[in-house]
């Protein structure tokens, strides 16, 4: 609710400060994101295996969407937009995710949403390491990946829930500003599923 008048209170600055924004502004009207299923109703699915697997399933509209994407990318480089463009200016990973040394993330990313020029922010604003790379990957790759504690931070499953839940990278998917389209659902939908999953088993989809 809050955020939604924040987005709105944002999209009016857009409106204000000249063409480009208007451009931002069009796109804020679009209509909302992709919706989440609820993660009680799969407790209709008996079988523990098949409700675990589609419950990640569902978790995957977030995973796959450009708002996680752009920055779990397959290459050093991150991504912009909905379209999920090369990031121009070129940056690079660098040895800590923020970045060469030279041309850190902070430069341009402040601690929040700079909405008037559409720069996302936050307070550690880093690309994810290649070993959490997913793009290009299936849904069923990704969930593998997100349970291998020597590729995911050495995270298990109530860790996992953890990062997603309070993570304020992972909570900026649904506040992104600058006219972007929220991943799907809510972060609190999102966690949920995620939590349903794990204490199904943490099961993943086949391929
Ligand atoms: C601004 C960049 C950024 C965005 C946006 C982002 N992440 Fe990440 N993500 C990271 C970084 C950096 C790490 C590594 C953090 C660590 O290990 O402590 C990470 C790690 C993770 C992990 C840990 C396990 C693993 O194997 O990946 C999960 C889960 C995750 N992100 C989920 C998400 C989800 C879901 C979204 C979208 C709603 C998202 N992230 C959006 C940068 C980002
Ligand atoms: C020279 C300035 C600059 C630097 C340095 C910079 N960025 Fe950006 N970044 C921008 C601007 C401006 C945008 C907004 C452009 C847009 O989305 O159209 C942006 C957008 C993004 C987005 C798009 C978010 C989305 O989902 O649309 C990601 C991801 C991102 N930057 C990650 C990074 C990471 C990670 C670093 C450090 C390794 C970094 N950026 C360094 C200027 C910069």
């Amino acid at each position: 609710m809050n955020r939604n008048l924040l987005f709105s209170a944002g999209a009016a600055l857009a409106v204000c400060v000249g063409g480009s924004a208007l451009t931002l502004a069009q796109n804020a009207a679009q209509p909302a994101g992709a919706s989440l299923r609820p993660a009680a109703s799969f407790s209709s699915i008996a079988n523990q295996h098949d409700r675990s697997v589609a419950l990640f399933t569902e978790m995957g509209k977030v995973l796959t969407s450009p708002r996680c994407m752009n920055c779990h990318p397959a290459t050093e480089r991150p991504r912009q937009g909905d379209l999920r463009k090369l990031h121009e200016p070129v940056v690079v990973r660098g040895n800590d995710g923020h970045g060469a040394a030279g041309l850190h993330c902070a430069t341009c990313h402040g601690k929040q949403n700079f909405d008037p020029a559409g720069v996302p922010g936050d307070g550690h604003w880093a690309l994810a390491p290649a070993s959490m790379a997913w793009e290009g990957k299936t849904v069923g790759q990704i969930c593998e990946q997100l349970k291998d504690q020597t590729r995911n931070g050495g995270r298990d499953l109530a860790a996992l829930v953890k990062h997603v839940t309070t993570d304020t990278l992972v909570l900026w998917g649904w506040n992104p500003g600058g006219g972007r389209q929220p991943a799907p659902g809510t972060a609190t939908e999102f966690g949920a599923l995620m939590q349903a999953w794990a204490d199904s088993g943490g099961a993943c989809p086949a391929g």
